[in-house]
């Protein structure tokens, strides 16, 4: 069946703001009585979950760079033939918290496998089904890991100062790789300038919602108030 629906995802490093864009945009939408599913990678699904404990768990220090791409790419598989592509075809409007555009950017180029290869496996996996629209949230790393840090202190479970020491030496280590993670999206959204489009999300949540309901409706070219 052909596909009707409307398929966005948000793309970006830490910090920049993808969590509180979709509570802000599925407000809109509910406004306007649009039918609308929202899901994330890797875990969209049940065996999607399993994958993402073996992605995400530090036990797993040595997989390898291989293996975790084909990993993010079975998440992905099976994320588009359960979830997505059966919510477009059922006509609704479908948000991913990251796609395969991820893949490209932290396997890709941060990993240094080759936007060839991700690519390639990207359009196995998903049988060339992209998103209409891919908006990346872009902040300098040095503002993501900020409001990272100041998100993590003022939660009250992680206050305290070993946690804080535990955390300079976290963002002393990751924050060339946040530098490549930027880089990666602002290249790939001049590859694929027709679908990729970059926010600065440095700006008020406002208006960087103004601006995404702006491409969304451009896009879609349907009024959403
Ligand atoms: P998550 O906790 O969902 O992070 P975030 O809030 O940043 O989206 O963890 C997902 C991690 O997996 C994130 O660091 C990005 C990474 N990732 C890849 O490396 N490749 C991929 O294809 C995807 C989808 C995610």
């Amino acid at each position: 069946m052909a596909k009707r629906g409307f398929f966005i995802s948000f793309e970006g490093g830490e910090g920049g703001g993808k969590s509180t864009q979709i509570k802000r945009l599925k407000t809109v939408l509910r406004r306007n009585r649009v039918p609308f599913l929202v899901t994330l990678e890797p875990g969209g699904t049940r065996i999607g979950r399993k994958i993402r404990e073996l992605l995400l768990n530090p036990k797993n220090k040595n997989l390898s760079n291989r293996a975790e791409l084909y990993l993010y790419e079975a998440d992905r598989a099976q994320h588009v033939e359960e979830v997505i592509r059966p919510a477009l075809e059922a006509g609704k409007v479908v948000i991913t918290d990251r796609y395969a555009d991820s893949s490209s950017v932290y396997q890709g180029i941060c990993r240094g496998l080759g936007v060839g290869w991700t690519e390639k496996l990207n359009d196995f996996a998903t049988q060339y089904l992209y998103p209409d629209l891919v908006i990346v949230l872009d902040v300098p790393e040095s503002v993501g890991l900020s409001r990272v840090r100041n998100r993590l202190q003022s939660d009250p479970k992680l206050r305290g100062k070993r946690r804080v020491v535990k955390l300079d030496r976290l963002e002393r280590e990751r924050s060339s790789f946040h530098r490549k993670v930027r880089k990666g999206f602002i290249a790939l959204s001049k590859k694929h300038s027709e679908r990729i489009k970059l926010i600065d999300a440095t700006q008020s949540p406002d208006n960087v919602s103004q601006q995404i309901l702006a491409l969304i409706q451009k896009r879609w070219g349907k009024r959403l108030r």
